[in-house]
């Protein structure tokens, strides 16, 4: 199905990021939504949509573990542009068959046991969050991963059955914080503290000089297993 977006890709690709928001959230209203972390990428984003359209649909994915700064940077963002972010919360019944079966911890022991932790906390809602919409917007940019190297800016999501659209496919990191620093966008604490990708508490930790910017997140993991499952890979 990629290849039915190859000349809508090469239509845009020399379009700004404003105009391929623009266009999408003018077309298909509230049948489209960003999946927001409170990444700097997803911040960037934000700050552009809530200039586009107050109300465009932002949502995130609260799993129950994420670090303390990025509740705060939540009530900033809010507060700062006025929009309410929709939170989807993992269901009651399956965190607590999930602690019952691998302990509150239990995503340490084996990648199986933390699949099922991101199933149940992020997957799942992510599914429900999704419901009725035709395009999600992601952060996502090639150079995080090389799981990411050959990811689009619009692209099927075979997993999902809807359009993924990322409109910062191509840019770098600086290109990010520029764009931050220059707006005066809200940012998640903990990038300060040596933390380029930020997720759950217990699976993220800063990263060291030279390091990957994702050497951070599931490090006890090979890097091959280093995808929570909300974008695998060739979807
Ligand atoms: S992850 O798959 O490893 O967790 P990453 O943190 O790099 O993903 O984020 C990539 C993109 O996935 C973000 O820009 C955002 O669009 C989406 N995303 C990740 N985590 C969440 C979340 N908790 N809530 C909503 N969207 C998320
Ligand atoms: Fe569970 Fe860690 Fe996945 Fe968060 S990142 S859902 S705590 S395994």
């Amino acid at each position: 199905m990629n290849g039915d977006f190859n000349l809508l890709n090469e239509w845009f690709a020399d379009v700004s990021v404003e105009k391929v928001l623009t266009h999408f959230l003018q077309t298909y209203k509230a049948r489209i939504a960003l999946a927001s972390s409170y990444g700097a990428e997803d911040q960037v984003l934000t700050d552009m949509i809530a200039k586009i359209d107050p109300v465009a649909k932002i949502f995130t994915l609260d799993t129950g573990r994420l670090p303390e700064e990025t509740y705060t940077v939540m009530d900033q963002t809010n507060k700062k542009y006025g929009i309410k972010v929709d939170v989807y919360c993992p269901q009651q019944s399956e965190v607590e068959k999930l602690y019952q079966m691998q302990g509150i911890n239990g995503f340490r022991e084996s990648v199986e046991n933390r699949k099922m932790c991101c199933q149940v906390r992020k997957i799942e809602p992510l599914r429900r969050a999704l419901e009725g919409l035709d395009v999600w917007i992601t952060g996502l940019r090639r150079a995080q991963s090389p799981t990411r190297e050959t990811m689009q800016l619009i692209e099927w999501d075979e997993a999902n059955s809807l359009i993924k659209l990322n409109p910062l496919i191509e840019w770098s990191e600086e290109e990010v914080w520029d764009y931050i620093k220059k707006n005066k966008v809200p940012y998640n604490a903990l990038h300060t503290q040596g933390y380029p990708s930020i997720g759950c508490a217990p699976c993220t930790r800063a990263i060291r000089e030279g390091e990957d910017i994702r050497a951070g997140r599931w490090w006890w993991e090979n890097p091959e297993h280093k995808e929570c499952g909300l974008h695998l890979k060739g979807n």
